[in-house]
């Protein structure tokens, strides 16, 4: 326990996962009561309850929470390209609007809660340095753009009839673009934005944000 207090970096990572969903810890040991599996269980348990006790020095959140909702969103996109490679259309098409819904809500939190706290806390400091948060916003519309036009490029896929290579091929190279597209946004997010607003906000404000930027999302539909 002492080594897991000492490097909290080895996992941050985990317990993102962890307090979002439901985990399973595996061990190869004999012993079934002592091992590295329980050990960290027991940790994880330790931290989430700390998280639950208002000034109780509960672990503080982090911004970088949100990697989570980009991670499961580009998991129900990998499961659309899935379905369309394997000439299942409807689910292709299916997977697509689910992606395209938990996106939707995922830009309108950043937009109408974490966007404005950012400028009204940062923003004189921004445009000196040339930063503007109309550049994700913009992001966000060229982002559903492209969106549109691989979703018209799926309706044409008929139920039943496998296409021809040249059509999926030519929406795999929209997506391939797409692709680009949004982990450069995400990249930026993670790099620039989230780090920032961590450093701009209490632990108060944090955790009050974190918990409606969550409602509705990728995450919370899944747990
Ligand atoms: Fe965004
Ligand atoms: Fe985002």
């Amino acid at each position: 326990m002492a080594e897991l207090d000492a490097k909290p970096e080895r996992w941050r990572g985990l317990f993102r996962f962890v307090r979002h969903g439901t985990a399973t810890f595996l061990y190869g040991a004999r012993d079934a009561k002592r091992n590295n599996a329980i050990v960290l269980r027991e940790y994880m348990t330790r931290i989430a309850r700390a998280e639950r006790l208002p000034g109780k020095g509960g672990c503080a959140r982090d911004f970088l929470e949100l990697d989570l909702v980009h991670e499961k969103l580009e998991e129900d996109f990998q499961r659309h390209q899935e379905a369309l490679v394997t000439h299942r259309y409807s689910d292709a098409r299916s997977w697509l609007k689910k992606f395209k819904d938990g996106l939707r809500i995922h830009m309108r939190h950043e937009e109408q809660l974490l966007l404005p706290l950012y400028e009204s806390r940062c923003g004189r400091m921004a445009k000196i340095k040339g930063f503007k948060t109309n550049v994700f916003v913009l992001e966000h519309s060229k982002i559903m753009e492209w969106l549109s036009r691989i979703q018209t490029g799926t309706r044409g896929l008929r139920i039943g009839r496998a296409a021809t290579p040249r059509a999926v091929i030519s929406i795999l190279d929209l997506e391939c673009t797409f692709k680009h597209l949004i982990q450069h946004h995400n990249q930026r997010e993670h790099n620039i934005l989230y780090p920032a607003l961590n450093r701009l906000t209490t632990k108060e404000e944090r955790a009050d944000l974190l918990r409606s930027c969550m409602l509705g999302s990728a995450v919370s539909r899944r747990v």
